[in-house]
């Protein structure tokens, strides 16, 4: 069994002031988004660095290929010795391309949702543009060398923000604790990750100013990462990323429409695992306890529902579902699920998640 994560990993209120300390470079690419700039968050970074600074703010949510070949133009010709990836999911994956294209550079990857965890994962996900696939690729190679893990940043994060995210966070957990990857370090990370996520994610979303609420979702953001990037996701995640390659669902929100019907099909290949998650949420542990708290936690977040997020065009899905199916199978992720799914079988959940 194996288990990477970052060499250091820095947390707590402040804790992103730690950054130049912890990053001995001279020339530093920041990568981020145009949104975060705009917001103010950027510049702050930039001044405490005692260094040089490019900040690269061309990633896009769900960043593609052409985001990272414009980050690695910047970063060559600005001739960087050290990266920090600051944003959602969607920088830090983007910055992890960037920095594998380019060689050894340190990177350090600075949250500022709670979140994917990938500050903590040897994965990144990047839209293939021309085939019109969200490609997840693993690598030891791609791992942060230094995570900073600063609550404060995620406490601007909007409710609906908050909810994919978190749920996201919460699939991480779930997923990871279910994989037939699983190991004895993952597990208590996993659980962990879950503990929190039901604690705190409703209380996050009702009062973004929640401290607590907000340190436990990052924390939790962070355990997920560290649990699934030593295991795996599942079939909720190889199903989601197709919805949003074709829909442009934000990836927390297409898993969170998902979870509820592929826990159904998933149950029944590890009640056990999922028995215990049960006595997290505090439900007996029969499958509609467990669907049901899945489905009040979406309603208590307000997430809409898949055919709101497809614009409630059911030709177009139906349309899309054979391809989904199978871009889903190819991903890899379906394999390692409580139950391995056949691409019929996927196909029938995405109608019934309709
Ligand atoms: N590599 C991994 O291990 C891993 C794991 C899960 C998901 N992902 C990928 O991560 C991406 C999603 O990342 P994400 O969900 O963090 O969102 P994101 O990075 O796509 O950001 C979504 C939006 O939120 C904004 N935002 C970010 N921080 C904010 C803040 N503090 N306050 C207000 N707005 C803020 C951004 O500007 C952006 O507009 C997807 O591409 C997904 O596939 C990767
Ligand atoms: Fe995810």
């Amino acid at each position: 069994m194996r288990f990477d994560s970052p060499r250091t990993i820095l947390h707590g209120a402040g804790s992103r002031h730690q950054l130049t300390e912890i990053l001995p470079a001279k020339r530093v690419l920041i990568v981020t988004d145009a949104w975060l700039v705009q917001a103010g968050v950027v510049a702050p970074i930039v001044e405490s660095l005692g260094a040089e600074v490019c900040v690269f703010d061309g990633v896009q949510a769900d960043p593609t290929d052409a985001n990272v070949e414009a980050g690695l133009a910047a970063l060559t010709g600005f001739e960087a010795d050290g990266i920090v990836a600051f944003g959602g999911g969607s920088s830090i994956d983007c910055a992890k391309a960037i920095r594998f294209q380019s060689g050894a550079l340190p990177l350090v990857a600075v949250p500022t949702t709670a979140g994917t965890g990938s500050e903590a994962t040897p994965v990144m996900v990047i839209t293939d543009t021309a085939a019109g696939v969200k490609r997840m690729t693993r690598d030891a190679r791609l791992m942060p060398d230094v995570a900073i893990v600063d609550y404060e940043l995620s406490m601007s994060m909007p409710k609906a923000l908050t909810a994919h995210v978190g749920v996201d966070t919460l699939t991480h957990g779930i997923e990871a604790y279910v994989s037939r990857k699983r190991h004895a370090l993952t597990t208590g990370l996993a659980h962990s990750c879950i503990e929190r996520c039901v604690r705190s994610l409703r209380r996050a979303w009702v009062d973004g100013g929640d401290r607590e609420a907000r340190e436990a979702m990052a924390l939790a953001a962070l355990e997920g990462g560290l649990a699934f990037g030593n295991s795996s996701v599942a079939l909720v995640h190889g199903m989601s990323r197709p919805l949003g390659a074709l829909f442009h669902i934000p990836h927390g929100l297409s898993n969170a429409v998902l979870l509820p019907e592929v826990t159904r099909f998933s149950y029944g290949g590890a009640e056990e695992l999922y028995g215990e998650i049960a006595a997290v949420f505090g439900v007996d542990r029969s499958k509609a306890a467990f669907i049901e708290w899945l489905e009040d936690l979406n309603r208590d977040l307000e997430v809409p529902r898949l055919r709101d997020c497809c614009g409630n065009d059911f030709e177009r899905f139906r349309a899309s579902i054979s391809k989904m199916a199978v871009d889903a199978l190819a991903s890899g992720s379906p394999g390692n699920n409580p139950v391995v799914p056949t691409a019929a079988e996927i196909e029938e959940i995405y109608l019934a998640a309709w």
